[in-house]
């Protein structure tokens, strides 16, 4: 069973085609890097992946089902690209929200809480309001709330904008090893050394997938030393 499979997904804006015939099929336990420019389309298809967007025409399911389904929803743990943690809240209290949302018993959050702030470097903001938090910070929260309840499929939109060098150097070693777990990642980013990480990338281009593939073979395929260089030869051959 795949862990995401959308069919002919298509999702418009009035006359604006944002996402368009979008058919990707990726594997439970792979790491898959969804790239493209600033409004190609990646977090649109996210969303409708999600099931917090209604697509347009075509299918997606998730874990095996159809999309929107109430029962994968605590399979997901999703980090949206515009952080989402409650800032009249403090650090602890936005963790609690999911806890709860995603029915972990006190024991478990309690557990799971120090892991989360430990791996995210914000255990001394525990009680602090998200409303102090820096940018980076809370980025941060909105990752750890995400990760908090185990999820077999994680999708990050963007995950390690702001987020400082080392720390996102730590974050992949983290997600590297959810992926050596068996855990579904999906992930969008505009660095091409992240996307190395990946097992498949995807690019897409107003709104379409006009590549995809292991990173490697796509470089060379293209005779390319760069994921950054097959992805402007992809654009730009596109654009003619
Ligand atoms: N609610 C909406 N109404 C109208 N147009 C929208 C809406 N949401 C997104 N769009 C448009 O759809 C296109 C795709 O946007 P989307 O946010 O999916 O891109 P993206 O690939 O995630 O970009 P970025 O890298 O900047 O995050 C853009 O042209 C955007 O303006
Ligand atoms: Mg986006």
């Amino acid at each position: 069973m795949a862990a995401i499979e959308t069919g002919r997904l298509v999702k418009k804006f009035g006359k604006f085609t944002a996402v368009d015939n979008l058919d990707l099929k990726i594997e439970e336990g792979e790491t898959y890097g969804l790239l493209g420019p600033n409004g190609s389309g990646k977090t649109t298809a996210i969303k409708m992946i999600c099931g917090l967007l209604r697509p347009t025409f075509g299918s997606v399911k998730v874990l095996g089902r159809a999309m929107p389904s109430g029962e994968v929803l605590s399979s997901i743990g999703y980090m949206p690209q515009d952080v989402a943690v409650y800032i009249d809240n403090t650090v602890h209290e936005n963790l609690e929200l999911f806890a709860s949302l995603y029915g972990m018993t006190p024991a478990r959050f309690r557990e799971r809480e120090r892991e989360m702030l430990d791996f995210v470097d914000l255990a001394g903001w525990r009680d602090d309001l998200a409303s102090t938090l820096s940018g980076g910070m809370r980025h941060r929260l909105s990752l750890a709330c995400a990760l908090l309840h185990e999820p077999r499929l994680l999708i990050l939109d963007e995950p390690t904008v702001g987020v400082d060098p080392e720390l996102r150097a730590s974050f992949w070693e983290y997600f590297d090893k959810l992926g050596e777990k068996g855990i579904t990642v999906v992930i969008t980013t505009h660095y091409m050394d992240e996307a190395g990480h990946c097992q498949k990338v995807g690019l897409l281009r107003q709104g379409r997938l006009i590549a995809e593939g292991d990173p490697e073979e796509l470089m060379k395929k293209h005779g390319k030393r760069s994921l950054e260089d097959v992805f402007l030869e992809v654009a730009r051959r596109g654009a003619e």
